[in-house]
Parts: structure tokens; C-alpha cells; sequence
């Protein structure tokens, strides 16, 4: 891995365009995966989302958040008054990765050394949008963009992630709101998902 982040650094590249060529021309980590699913949105937005990894949605459409845990979270953030598509959305581990069960693929969460090899690329990318504020949707993408573990439901909220030209958020991924079996509690951590959201937008405004 260390060469390898010593590989992509000597690529230097001059634009998002140019990270996500190389981006694209990677191979996974972990064979499987159709295709690395780039960022999304435009440089100089405002606010930035980083998620974990895609999905099998994400993998086969190439785009970041288009499955169930996408759809939710669009719904969340029009709810909360943000437009989708100014926003940049991206995630920490650019490729899917999966265990085959049928013809189901079954999302596996990377390791800690997966989104580390994949930080050196989050961290350019974030610097060519240049967003106002960043938000961790879940523990994975605390870790890449803190470079470390950290308790998430404790650090809901504003949070610096050291040394960062940006201000930073934390709240839960999406497919957190999915998973969870009790409907009451499900409309709760939805409308606080929502609440976190019109939140980041008074932030970022
Ligand atoms: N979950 C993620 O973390 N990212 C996606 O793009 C889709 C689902």
C-alpha cells in the first residue's frame, strides 16, 4: 500500500477530471466490482457527503447513493430544504465490495486498511471541490476523513477532524435509518437524520 500511495502521488493530477481518470483506471482492492463509482456534483459546492462505499445499485449504475440508501437520503435532504444536486456526494471507498450469496451480492464493509489505501484519493478530491463543510454519513467515512476510529453517536454533530480546510460534520449513514426493525424508531432516527441535515444547511449557508 505504501507504494502504492507513493504511485498515485507521482500522478499529481491537476483537476478533479484528471483524480478521477486515475480513480477510474484503478483496479479494486477486493476483485468484484464493476466499475469505481466517482464523486458526484460540483466543484466549489458548498457541502459535501461521504459515504461509506457503493452498494450494488451504485456499482452497476456507476453513481454514488442511487439505491435504497440513496433514495433515502435524497428524501431526507429535500425534507430538510437541500437540493441534491448542488451538493457534492462521494464515498470513501470507491469500489463495491461483496459477498455473493445466489444472486444476491451482499455488501461487505471494508477494512481499516481498505479506506486507508483509498484516503490518499478522498483527500485530493476534497481538496479540487473545496467545500465549505464535510459530512461523515457513518463510521467509515469518520475514519478516512479522521484517519482514525471514532465513536460516532457521541460525536454526532460538528466535529473538526484536525487540520482540515473545511469545517466538519458527523451523523449516521442512511442505511443505518434502513436496517432498523421498530418502525417508531425508525421515523425517529429519520427525523433526526432530517433535523442533522437543516443543520448542515444553516452551516454551510
Ligand atoms: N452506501 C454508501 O455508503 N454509498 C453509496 O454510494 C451507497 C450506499
Amino acid at each position: 500500500p505504501a507504494k502504492a500511495v507513493a504511485a498515485m502521488a507521482d500522478q499529481n493530477p491537476a483537476s478533479l477530471d484528471a483524480l478521477n481518470a486515475i480513480i477510474k483506471r484503478s483496479e479494486p482492492l477486493v476483485p468484484g466490482a464493476t466499475q469505481a463509482v466517482l464523486g458526484e456534483g460540483p466543484v466549489g459546492a458548498a457541502i459535501a457527503f461521504v459515504g461509506e462505499q457503493p452498494g450494488d445499485q451504485e456499482d452497476l449504475q456507476g453513481r454514488p447513493f442511487v439505491g435504497p440508501a440513496g433514495q433515502l437520503f435524497s428524501r431526507a435532504m429535500e425534507q430538510a430544504g437541500l437540493s441534491r444536486g448542488d451538493a457534492y456526494v462521494t464515498n470513501a471507498v470507491k469500489h463495491f465490495k461483496f459477498t455473493q450469496r445466489g444472486k444476491r451480492r451482499i455488501h461487505e464493509k471494508p477494512t481499516a486498511g481498505e479506506v486507508s489505501h483509498y484516503r490518499w484519493w478522498l483527500e485530493r478530491e476534497l481538496d479540487f471541490v473545496h467545500p465549505k463543510i464535510v459530512v461523515a454519513l457513518g463510521a467509515t467515512a469518520v475514519l478516512a476523513l479522521a484517519g482514525k476510529a471514532v465513536p460516532i453517536t457521541r460525536n454526532r454533530g460538528p466535529f473538526d477532524f484536525g487540520g482540515k480546510p473545511f469545517q466538519g460534520f458527523i451523523t449516521v449513514h442512511p442505511s443505518y435509518l434502513l436496517r432498523l426493525p421498530d418502525e417508531e424508531a425508525k421515523a425517529a432516527a429519520y427525523e433526526a437524520f432530517v433535523d442533522d441535515l437543516r443543520r448542515i444547511g444553516e452551516l454551510a449557508a
